[in-house]
């Protein structure tokens, strides 16, 4: 049996960052990944990576404390206040790591990091390499990987987790390449395995962006966290959703509607553009809702008033996705955009060490909910959350294995694993064999169209009932699935498949989340109850999976500094 102290699952930069962390604190680790790491949804990331550095001359006193507010505030209130305080608070210092560890940062005129505005900032502290930082940070982070030896398990697709009184000993896994499964045994789970784009239609997110990682540990018996709160990033390219970063809006970009007007001055007067994502999203919904769009359902993000030396030095991929799969050029003509999901700001309940309520078993990452982000997480937050957290899940990881909490021998931990093997290849086999009349990609795709239309940017009780009962005639409909090809090797109908019941049940945590939220908080806006009810909801959701579904608990919002305002921009 395959065996490592510590065991990242996820080749992005929080599963990286965490497995570099361990391994330096002593421990042998082994990194599995879905895809070859940089191919992970790191790597789409565009804009930027905040933190209080005050390189802009408009930000000289930049300062940690002030970030931290900005993030609470940007998350309706919902973030705890300590674990933004950590965030904040080491944002300087991962930044600087990165920049000796050679990430191609761009950079200011005296050479420091550059840093650009970003929505619901007070202040420009976005740091980025042009419009490609997920790019550079992650294949930096991937050298470092390599640098240190650490074993990468490419194309390897986790199946369960070995759960067993409480404890976490290891995973099955299917090698992709071969079809074989495996069990892999560990002193140590992390999962870095990203977010669950992929369950909603109109994402920017990768294909493999399933939520599969929180569905395992949701199925283990682990909670999931804040469900309901999904972000839409407002500018995503028409026709194919591809992420047009906010760094094109915080360079100077305008929104425009069909009439040509700069249409935020009616719905954020001071921040404009600039706003935080869930008040640019909706904005850009109603103007077309009202009618106020093109066609099909778009507005404009404007760039030709920047000029092309700018475009070219600052959003050259963004100038290239324009013109390769809209043929715009943005610097003589508007890009057409329409808001997308983006972001799963709730994910595997864990505290600010990455530790879930199973022993052995951390997370960190888009997976995970600390929570920083709250009900709506800022830009530029999320490729910090994976480098702090990543570090600190990889830091707790390596003090259990080393101080020998896990107190169970060998022998136990391959007793578990042969039972979740047994348990995985039935249902592995049950998928591969499957021969029922229903098409899984139609299920998936009624599945996004579903969630999309009815717990989407604009909530209300009607719509999100229908997108329950929608969800649960899809998991039973799963039941009579019937797969297409029954190769083993490199079968990514069968991978596909074994992750579409984890993205249902992902799904009806969202959905009975949502129902049960009766206020408007950050992205999660009811047409029914439109405000935000501090006294009843200023609390956490937990799901946790029964029989019967979601079993729905509530826990309080940690406040240290910022007691709750109304929130204008
Ligand atoms: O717009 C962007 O570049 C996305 C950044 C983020 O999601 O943090």
């Amino acid at each position: 049996m395959i065996y490592h102290e510590v065991l990242v699952v996820g080749g992005g930069l929080a599963g990286l960052r965490a497995a570099i962390e361990a391994h330096d604190a002593g421990c042998e680790v082994g990194v599995l990944s879905r895809v070859h790491p940089v191919r992970s949804h790191s790597v789409a990331a565009q804009g930027g990576v905040n933190a209080a550095l005050g390189n802009h001359p408009d930000a000289r006193d930049d300062n940690p404390e002030k970030h931290a507010f900005d993030t609470v505030k940007g998350s309706d209130y919902l973030a705890d206040q300590d674990a933004v305080e950590i965030l904040t608070g080491e944002a300087p210092a991962r930044i600087y790591e990165m920049e000796h560890w050679g990430c191609p940062f761009s950079r200011t005129e005296e050479g420091r990091i550059a840093q650009r505005p970003f929505g619901g900032a007070g202040s420009p502290r976005c740091c980025y390499a042009a419009d490609k930082t997920g790019h550079a940070l992650l294949h930096t982070m991937f050298e470092q990987t390599l640098r240190r030896g650490i074993k990468v398990y490419e194309e390897w697709q986790v199946v369960s987790l070995a759960v067993a009184d409480g404890r976490c000993y290891g995973v099955v896994a299917l090698d992709l390449k071969t079809g074989r499964l495996e069990a892999v045994r560990a002193a140590a789970v992390i999962f870095g395995t990203g977010g669950a784009g992929r369950i909603y239609a109109r994402s920017t997110n990768n294909i493999i962006n399933t939520g599969s990682g929180m569905a395992i540990a949701y199925m283990a018996g682990v909670p999931l966290k804040d469900m309901e709160f999904i972000q839409f990033h407002p500018t995503s390219l028409f026709g194919n959703n591809v992420l047009m970063t906010e760094g094109a809006r915080g360079e100077g970009g305008h929104l425009l509607n069909a009439l040509g007007e700069r249409f935020m001055e009616k719905y954020a007067p001071k921040a404009m553009e600039l706003a935080p994502r869930d008040i640019v999203a909706r904005a850009i919904q109603t103007e077309i809702d009202e009618g106020r769009g093109f066609p099909g359902g778009y507005v404009h993000l404007d760039l030709t008033h920047l000029g092309a030396e700018r475009i070219m030095e600052r959003l050259p991929a963004i100038r290239d996705i324009a013109i390769n799969f809209t043929g715009v050029d943005p610097i003589h003509e508007p890009i057409p955009i329409q808001p997308g999901q983006h972001y799963f700001m709730g994910g595997i309940d864990t505290d600010a060490d990455g530790a879930t309520e199973v022993a052995g078993f951390f997370a960190a990452g888009e997976c995970a909910c600390v929570s920083v982000h709250g009900a709506n997480r800022l830009g530029g937050n999320s490729l910090l959350e994976t480098m702090v957290f990543g570090r600190r899940a990889g830091a707790a990881a390596a003090r259990f294995v080393k101080d020998g909490a896990d107190g169970v021998g060998a022998e136990k931990a391959e007793k578990v694993l042969t039972a979740a093997m047994a348990e995985a290849t039935r249902r592995v086999t049950w998928v591969l064999e499957a021969d029922g009349p229903e098409d899984p990609a139609a299920l998936r795709d009624e599945l996004r169209e579903n969630m999309f239309t009815n717990i989407g940017l604009f909530r209300e009780e009607g719509a999100m009932k229908a997108g329950l009962d929608k969800v649960r005639e899809l998991r039973e409909r799963f039941r009579r699935i019937g797969i297409r090809h029954r190769g083993r090797r490199y079968n990514l109908d069968w991978a596909r498949n074994l992750e579409l019941e984890g993205m249902i049940l992902v799904a009806e945590a969202i959905a009975a989340g949502a129902l049960a939220r009766r206020e408007s908080r950050g992205s999660h806006f009811r047409t029914d109850y439109r405000e935000r009810d501090d006294r009843d909801f200023l609390k956490h959701t937990i799901a946790r999976l029964t029989e019967d579904g979601p079993e729905l608990e509530y826990r309080p919002v940690t406040i240290t500094k910022w007691e709750p305002k109304a929130r204008t921009y």
